[in-house]
């Protein structure tokens, strides 16, 4: 069969990934779509900066990433930031291209946009990986809990910090430390301050609000205080208590179900009343957020009818975040090769 054509746009924590697996996987992944998967180009912004690439073909880095979306069929986009992704991510869509991106601050940005160009254009944007890396969050709000009704989701949303305050509390590490190595991981964003400032955390409780409950919520209206001003003595009383504190994000319906007569009379948002906050919380040390250790996320669901649900797992990395960026990128060239036939 043709080959399904992937345009990389990044080739760093995440790109770099994205890349290896595609070269060593490349088999395994022919079967699974019907057709080969064939990487164009990688796209960057340095071309003489050193890379660990073994294995790919220097000849496929490019700093024209324009020139690279308009030759596939899928684009994946990991090079983060609002523009040129934003810019990039629109020519793909308008010549016909389907997007897999990891780009949490986009699409709470601009998502709407986006998604209301690929509709209109035939294809699709896909992000898992925006949210919680390696857990199937995303498909599970919006795919799995689509007959049922979400009442809240709660969660540690943001690997780095949860690090960070991990090494801090039970290992006594300077915080300035735990913040080096943390980067060091591949976990804070190219902007440390949006991890530590609870923006990254506030970008994904944003998305999985939006595909819970159908509403236009935004980052404005997350109440948002980050861990940048914690301090010893904030660590030491949690400890004397026997709570640890957490970076929890939370979304929760605060105003009557979807579809009841008093939605029009909503709060900030169309739709069911949400609220949406990311803040430093005390939780019990025993409690299943209070356990959630160094990069790990966990997300807790609360829906009507399937109760209680737990997710946990690797939030942030390189290789935890190709994982549903792969995942992401096969679906949808799936989709493409059958609708060759
Ligand atoms: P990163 O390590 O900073 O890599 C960014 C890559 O994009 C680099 O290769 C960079 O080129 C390239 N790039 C940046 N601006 C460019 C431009 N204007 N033109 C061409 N190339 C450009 O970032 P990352 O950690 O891989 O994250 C990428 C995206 O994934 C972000 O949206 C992030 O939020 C998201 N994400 C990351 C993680 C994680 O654990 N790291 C998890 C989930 C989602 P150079 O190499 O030449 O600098
Ligand atoms: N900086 C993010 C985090 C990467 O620490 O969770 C994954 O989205």
């Amino acid at each position: 069969a043709a080959p399904v054509r992937v345009a990389l746009l990044g080739a760093g924590t995440v790109g770099a990934a994205v890349a290896q697996r595609l070269m060593d996987r490349a088999d395994l992944f022919a079967q699974r779509v019907g057709a080969p998967l064939e990487l164009t180009g990688i796209a960057v912004r340095d071309l003489g900066r050193p890379r660990d690439l073994s294995g790919i073909l220097p000849g496929l880095l490019t700093d024209d990433p324009e020139s690279l979306v308009d030759q596939v069929d899928v684009v994946v986009e990991v090079m983060g930031g609002i523009q040129p992704a934003r810019g990039l991510i629109e020519r793909a869509l308008r010549g016909g291209a389907d997007v897999v991106t990891a780009n949490k601050q986009l699409l709470a940005q601009h998502g709407s946009e986006l998604e209301a160009l690929a509709a209109g254009a035939g294809r699709r944007v896909e992000f898992e990986a925006a949210v919680v890396a390696a857990v199937p969050v995303m498909r599970t709000v919006r795919d799995a809990l689509a007959g049922d009704e979400i009442r809240s989701i709660s969660g540690i949303i943001n690997g780095s910090t949860n690090y960070i305050l991990d090494m801090v509390a039970r290992q006594g590490m300077p915080f300035q430390e735990a913040v080096r190595q943390a980067g060091d991981l591949g976990y804070l964003e190219a902007d440390p301050t949006e991890d530590l400032e609870g923006l990254d955390a506030a970008a994904k409780i944003v998305l999985l609000a939006r595909a819970a409950w159908g509403v236009d919520v935004g980052l404005d209206d997350v109440q948002r205080e980050g861990i940048s001003g914690l301090t010893d003595a904030d660590f030491e009383s949690a400890r004397g208590t026997g709570q640890v504190i957490k970076l929890i994000a939370s979304a929760w319906r605060s105003g009557p179900a979807s579809g009841s007569a008093s939605d029009s009379a909503a709060g900030p948002v169309s739709g069911p009343r949400i609220e949406v906050a990311v803040r430093p919380t005390l939780v019990a040390a025993d409690h299943p957020f209070g356990q959630t250790r160094e990069g790990t996320n966990m997300v807790i669901i609360e829906a009507e009818s399937a109760g209680s649900l737990r997710l946990s797992g690797a939030g942030a990395g390189g290789d935890e975040t190709a994982s549903a960026v792969l995942g992401d990128l096969i679906n949808v060239a799936r989709s493409r090769v059958a609708a060759r036939d």
